[in-house]
């Protein structure tokens, strides 16, 4: 089904709806943009290590979207990937603030591997109010409004009811580093899970997009340490609105700037997989 720049299922309304249609607007058409420039040559950077890559068009899309909001929306506030990589701070104040990922999954952009998408959040007094993520190449658009539901192209998303791990297809995604301690975390969370039977752990490097298929029920959990709040805002919307959760690794609230998270459809699958987690410390957003 095509996206459109209507929910049609979602109720019309709400404080912020001005602010919702031109989220939706801006993620479909700097969707186009990384659409179209996924095959083409790209002048490529690294920036906190050699896995962390960087695009022209991650900063094209980047200005696109904060110039088209701000022109719209003056007094509001933004963070942005790749304006916080060239040292803006992260800080979530209570003013209406958007939270942006102009291209998550850049490393896979970059392969042309086509597993890419655009991540607009959007929060009010510190608290998440809307998400839009759009998947370019496959024409998806999710969106997800507080208290209205979370869509996909028009139609209602659901999380698992699973609660077994040894039942679960569990989502991660690597982080940007590679040095050995991280690495042997990592792969060390990873083998607890499969020794807990887990179906299967996956990686498809888009953090946004693997939070998208857990809203859809594709999944039943996801866990990362190395995520940022331009990875994680958006998303959050859309799993809270399709029934599921979305915590700290250490079981209690969910924190934005913390660089870690575990999501899944049920409390109690959350709760398994982040006792079952060591942790990787990755700082945090506000304190870079
Ligand atoms: C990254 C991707 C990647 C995940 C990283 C993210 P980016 O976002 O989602 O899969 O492992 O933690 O930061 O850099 O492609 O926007």
């Amino acid at each position: 089904m095509k996206p459109s720049s209507e929910d049609e299922a979602a109720p019309a309304g709400g404080p912020w709806e001005e602010c919702f249609e031109a989220a939706v607007q801006l993620a479909l058409r700097a969707g186009q943009i990384i659409k179209k420039a996924l095959s083409e040559e790209k002048r490529v950077s690294t920036k906190t290590s050699a896995a962390d890559l960087v695009t022209e068009t991650d900063h094209l899309v980047e200005d696109l979207i904060i110039s088209e909001l701000q022109k719209k929306f003056p007094s509001h506030r933004f963070i942005a990937e790749e304006s916080a990589a060239a040292g803006a701070k992260c800080v979530l104040t209570p003013s209406p603030t958007w939270i942006v990922d102009p291209i998550d999954g850049t490393c896979n952009f970059v392969h042309r591997f086509p597993t890419v998408a655009v991540s607009i959040g959007f929060a009010v007094d510190q608290e998440l109010e809307f998400g839009v993520i759009y998947h370019c190449t496959e024409e998806r658009l999710y969106t997800g409004q507080r208290g209205r539901g979370a869509f996909c192209n028009g139609q209602r998303l659901q999380v698992s009811g699973e609660t077994d791990i040894s039942k679960a297809l569990v989502l991660t995604e690597i982080g940007p580093r590679r040095d050995p301690a991280t690495l042997k975390l990592f792969l060390s969370n990873m083998e607890r899970l499969l020794h807990a039977k887990a179906h299967g752990v996956r990686v498809i490097g888009s953090s946004t997009l693997a939070l998208c298929l857990l809203a859809s029920g594709a999944a039943d959990a996801y866990y990362q340490f190395g995520l940022h709040c331009w990875d994680l805002a958006a998303a959050t919307v859309i799993i809270r609105e399709a029934g599921g959760i979305v915590m700290d690794t250490s079981g209690g609230p969910l924190d934005l700037m913390s660089c870690r998270v575990v999501a899944a459809g049920t409390r109690e699958m959350a709760t398994l997989i982040a006792q079952a987690l060591q942790t990787i410390n990755y700082g945090r957003d506000d304190e870079k």
